[in-house]
């Protein structure tokens, strides 16, 4: 059963490894005072202490984490407790080998690293449940304990025979027969005919890498098997007693920040009692405009927020720099208060870093950290972190409260991006699904207008626009899905490479399931080598068409943009189908941002999708409401350029990170300055 996270105040702080420092116990005094001035009231503790509280098999110590509940306690903070299933000890590899991952090669891989466990080894799971057991046992029930954060960052998938004979159980489950599984996975295709179960096996680059039926099944076997391993973490802290809530730390990609890869996290989400995820983007690189940056967090941070349509916490972020970007930059002066301040305003409850003190050896001694090496309170990015502190104080009322849901969803499908990821088809290089839906998503954080990133299981009556673009492999039951919400007057946006194949990637037979709801056939899907293009002719202008261009045929719907090139010159590019009271719109062709906000200024005019209108909106200075205990709404004001920037208020307010008030009119922002406008 779901636990509720119930927070009085806004989360500063985060990974706090004193496990490190137990010979340094003048450092352990000096953090707890230093974190007094930075205003730090939360600490997640014990990520990979496995080895400092069960040294050998069978022998405890929790003396060091007893006392440093004892002061965290004292000083009235919280604790985020882990579970240590992140990193096994050395001792347990060396004596159980089982737990030990083996890849697609076969090989089992020797102790070292983390986050490599076999997810399945019955030897493991007993090990981490009684480790869990006794953490839950010993401070379950402390007043300090806030959280539990069940292991770290899962992810990465096992081979070995265990998992093989779990995932043929897994199979037989889904299918019943061979026969069944046979026919979705078409193995009449290149003789892969399975006549017993036996035969079946994970892909792997030495036996099956592209039989995309068990690529789309051993994908959701990985994600079942990770979140099992999850559930079974939290049984045994239930069965320790213990009743906080329960949450593990998602994870993004850090050159478009798209969500990890490697799990279904949709489905993950469902499990966890608060969705938190480790935020690492790239501020400071030349190569990535500002603002393109901050529309790129904003819309992560919305994602990871409707994965259960609740606040969620940033549970690791860095201050300052990284140590694994391929060039690790300092963020510039304001960046830190303005990426604080963004998090806010999308819904999260927290400002937490990885780590409070600069490790002094191993792999990431460089990373930035509340308290460097030095040990000195008298730098940039200690005050930084000092101000952000204080800001949170300033803020608190936002705490707990959620932002309501936005009336724009944009569809983000797992299964999909995995299938489409894998079909050998259209141009490697230029799918980018998770990045045509940020351009789309890129118009709606230009004009302030909020928006949720949801799953196709996500009901859609709370929305007036539904943007489902690229959704190559649909659910069963998704087109009357999608229908019923256009024939109850809602608008939607499809576009080419949508609905060819199931969930197990077979191709649809006959006409294309989303024909009808677009009123088109889909005659030829044409991909474009970087040097070719087309033109879409729309409202007057003509827009270049990159990449991918689909030829279809209207049969109901009308055509509101034609191409401009090529042998279907002339032929429709864009269309419009009145379905109900609603209407769908199909983009058959890949177009430019100018394009998107054309497209978008037509088809949405005289919705109201907006906030409340707080700025008149600029592409550079982002607008994000958020209701604050006693419902006024607190509008941050966020100024993503390299330069100050003027804004015009539409609204008067208190600035509560200033105490000023500020009228309506024209403003100067500085460059990265942030407004946290109680609007009057
Ligand atoms: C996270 C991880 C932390 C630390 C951090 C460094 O992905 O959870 O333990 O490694 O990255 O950025």
């Amino acid at each position: 059963m779901t636990k509720t996270l119930v927070l009085d105040e806004l989360l500063h702080g985060g990974d706090y490894n004193p496990d490190q420092w137990l010979d340094h116990p003048e450092i352990l005094q000096k953090d707890l005072s230093l974190m007094t001035k930075a205003g730090v009231n939360t600490v997640s503790l014990g990520i990979f202490a496995w080895s400092a509280l069960e040294p050998s098999e069978g022998v405890y110590q929790f003396d060091w984490l007893d006392q440093i509940f004892d002061h965290f306690e004292a000083r009235g903070g919280h604790v985020i407790l882990a579970t240590p299933s992140g990193a096994k000890p050395a001792w347990l590899a060396q004596k159980y080998p089982e737990v030990l991952r083996v890849d697609g090669y076969d090989h089992r891989l020797h102790f070292g690293e983390r986050h490599n466990h076999c997810p399945t080894s019955p030897v493991y799971r007993r090990f981490v449940a009684d480790i869990d057991n006794r953490l839950a046992e010993r401070y379950g029930q402390r007043k300090g304990l806030l959280l539990w954060h069940i292991s770290n960052e899962f992810g990465g998938e096992c081979h070995c025979d265990l998992c093989q004979a779990a995932f043929r159980q897994w199979l037989q489950d889904k299918y019943g027969s061979l026969e069944a599984l046979n026919a979705a996975w078409y193995t009449s295709f290149w003789n892969h005919r399975f006549s017993d179960w036996q035969e079946v096996a994970s892909p792997s680059p030495l036996g099956d890498s592209t039989l995309n039926g068990l690529n789309a099944d051993w994908r959701q076997f990985v994600s079942d098997q990770t979140i099992d391993f999850y559930d079974q973490e939290v049984a045994a802290i239930r069965a320790g007693g213990s009743q906080a809530p329960a949450t593990t730390n998602f994870m993004s990609d850090t050159a478009d920040l798209m969500p990890f890869h490697g799990l279904d996290y949709a489905k993950f989400a469902k499990h966890v009692d608060v969705v938190s995820w480790d935020s690492y983007p790239e501020w400071a690189n030349p190569n990535i405009p500002t603002p393109e940056l901050g529309m790129k967090i904003a819309m992560i941070n919305d994602y990871f927020r409707s994965l259960k349509h609740q606040n969620f916490l940033i549970m690791e972020s860095s201050p300052s720099l990284v140590n694994w970007h391929s060039v690790n930059r300092a963020k510039r002066p304001g960046q830190h208060r303005l990426a604080a301040m963004q998090q806010l305003s999308t819904g999260a409850d927290s400002v937490l870093y990885f780590q409070w003190r600069q490790s002094r050896g191993a792999s990431e001694k460089f990373h930035g950290a509340v308290v460097a090496q030095d040990g000195s309170e008298d730098n940039r990015v200690f005050k930084e972190v000092v101000q952000v502190g204080q800001d949170l104080q300033r803020l608190h009322d936002l705490a707990g409260v959620q932002r309501p849901r936005a009336h724009v969803a944009i569809v983000y499908d797992w299964q999909s991006q995995w299938n489409l990821d894998g079909a050998q088809a259209y141009a490697q290089e230029t799918k980018r699904y998770w990045q045509t839906l940020q351009k789309h998503y890129r118009y709606f954080w230009q004009h302030d207008i909020p928006v949720d990133i949801i799953t196709p299981d996500t009901e859609l009556a709370p929305y007036q626009v539904v943007i489902d673009l690229m959704h190559y492999s649909l659910p069963a039951g998704y087109v009357t899905k999608l229908t019923e919400f256009v024939q109850a007057g809602g608008l939607l946006v499809g576009s080419y490479i949508s609905g060819l194949s199931d969930y197990q990637d077979l191709a649809f037979l006959g006409e294309m399931p989303l024909g009808q709801l677009y009123g088109i056939q889909r005659k030829e899907i044409d991909t474009y080598y970087p040097q070719n293009h087309n033109g879409i002719e729309y409202l007057g202008h003509t827009y270049p068409v990159k990449d991918y261009a689909e030829v279809i045929a209207p049969t109901t719907a009308t055509v509101l943009g034609k191409y401009t090139e090529d042998f279907y010159a002339d032929t429709a590019a864009l269309t419009e189908n009145r379905v109900g009271s609603g209407r769908a719109y199909y983009l058959a062709g890949r177009a430019n941002a100018a394009f998107i906000e054309a497209l978008y200024n037509r088809i949405l005019e005289g919705l109201r999708l907006a906030q409340q209108q707080v700025t008149v909106p600029t592409e550079v200075v982002s607008v994000a409401l958020r209701p604050m205990k006693d419902g006024q709404q607190l509008a941050f004001v966020m100024n993503f350029s390299d330069s100050e920037q003027g804004v015009d208020l539409l609204k008067g307010g208190t600035d509560l990170l200033s105490g000023d008030v500020v009228s309506k009119g024209h403003h100067t922002l500085p460059k990265y300055g942030v407004l946290a406008l109680r609007i009057e």
